[in-house]
């Protein structure tokens, strides 16, 4: 199993022996073990051991306020592992010479960033400068979509680099499956994957924006009844909200089954069940909750480990808005 900890080796020196024994020493103990990407479970466990309980509190306390937070933070992890990698660059504010992420277009309902701030203000006074803002928006999102409590990996670095032209790279709503399989192939997910990732859309809300495309022409893929629905919320106007599926603030399969009657809202929702390749995966998460919830936690881990900053790439944030 790789071990590494850069800390460690410059704690102790250059006593070779006695740095691989220490590190062996505290991995047995705490259940460290260092992937290749630097990540760990209980990173935090000797430096801030606190620090998954305080973010859960925190997002607990949010969600019971308002539980409609669920899907803007489950997003908001998404769109920061999706652009430059799991680094908090979506929570960097704009400056004068700066366009942030979070202010390009795409930014549209990424929302949360009050419970960011919130955990990170705890967590500055209990160990200062030792939980990174990307930690905290990981560990965030984790509590905030359902299922089975599962564990994730700590120990990203924040970026440096925030800028609205890198959110190209994320995928438009009116994308087919064969867009869909592409663009996650990129970032090295499966077809299985991809299908599970998109049911984070059994959470939370689009806006008319996002899916007008379908109500132009006949789209056959389109529930008739239901297109009268997405019809009915336009006619509000482009930021009117149409729920993904009928518990929009409950993390359930109940998306998976609204795309089989083709009620899905985006055209990249119903892509899923209308393509051969993807519309099987759709059907056993529609028939096996139990199912999907292990592929989704499976391949949010893995969306967690995008192109994580290590060492010198990265630095633990003061200000979650701001670079150091
Ligand atoms: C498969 C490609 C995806 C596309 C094209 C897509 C696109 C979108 C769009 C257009 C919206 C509505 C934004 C608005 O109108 O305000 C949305 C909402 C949302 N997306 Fe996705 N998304 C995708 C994948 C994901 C993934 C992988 C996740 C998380 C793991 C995710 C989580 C969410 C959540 C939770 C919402 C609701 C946000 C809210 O209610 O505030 N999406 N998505
Ligand atoms: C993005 O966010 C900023 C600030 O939160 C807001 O002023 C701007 O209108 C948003 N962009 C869009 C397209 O909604
Ligand atoms: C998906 O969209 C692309 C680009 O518009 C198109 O070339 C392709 O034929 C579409 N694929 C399917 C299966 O509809």
């Amino acid at each position: 199993m790789p071990m590494r900890s850069p800390n460690l080796v410059k704690m102790v020196g250059g006593n070779f022996l006695g740095v691989i024994l220490l590190v062996e020493i505290i991995a047995v103990m705490s259940g460290h073990s260092f992937g290749a990407n630097g990540l760990s479970m209980n990173y935090y466990l000797t430096t801030c051991p606190f620090a998954e309980q305080i973010v859960r509190n925190t997002v607990f306390r949010a969600l019971l306020a308002d539980p409609t937070l669920a899907a803007g933070l489950v997003r908001m992890h998404f769109h920061d592992c999706f652009i430059q990698g799991c680094d908090g660059s979506i929570l960097i504010d704009s400056t004068n010479d700066n366009t942030a992420e979070k202010d390009s277009p795409a930014n549209l309902s990424v929302r949360g960033y009050e419970v960011i701030d919130a955990a990170k203000e705890q967590l500055e006074k209990m160990c200062p400068g030792v939980v990174s803002c990307a930690d905290i928006v990981a560990m965030a999102a984790r509590d905030s979509a359902g299922g089975p409590p599962y564990g994730i990996q700590n120990g990203r670095k924040d970026g440096r680099r925030s800028k609205a032209e890198d959110t190209f790279n994320l995928p438009p709503p009116t994308l087919n499956a064969s867009q869909l399989i592409t663009k996650f192939r990129q970032h090295g997910f499966s077809v299985e994957e991809m299908v599970a990732l998109s049911g984070a859309h059994t959470l939370g809300v689009a806006t008319c924006r996002a899916f007008k495309n379908r109500l132009s022409d006949v789209d056959p893929t389109l529930d008739e009844d239901f297109a009268k629905t997405l019809s009915k919320t336009c006619s509000s106007g482009d930021n009117a909200k149409q729920p993904f599926d009928e518990t929009m603030n409950r993390f359930d399969n109940l998306y998976f089954n609204t795309l089989q009657r083709k009620a899905g809202v985006l055209t990249s929702d119903q892509t899923l069940f209308a393509d051969s390749r993807t519309a099987g995966t759709v059907n056993r998460f529609a028939f096996n909750q139990a199912m999907f919830f292990a592929s989704f936690q499976g391949a949010m881990i893995k969306m967690g480990a995008l192109d994580v900053k290590q060492g010198s790439r990265g630095e633990v944030r003061k200000n979650c808005h701001k670079f150091n």
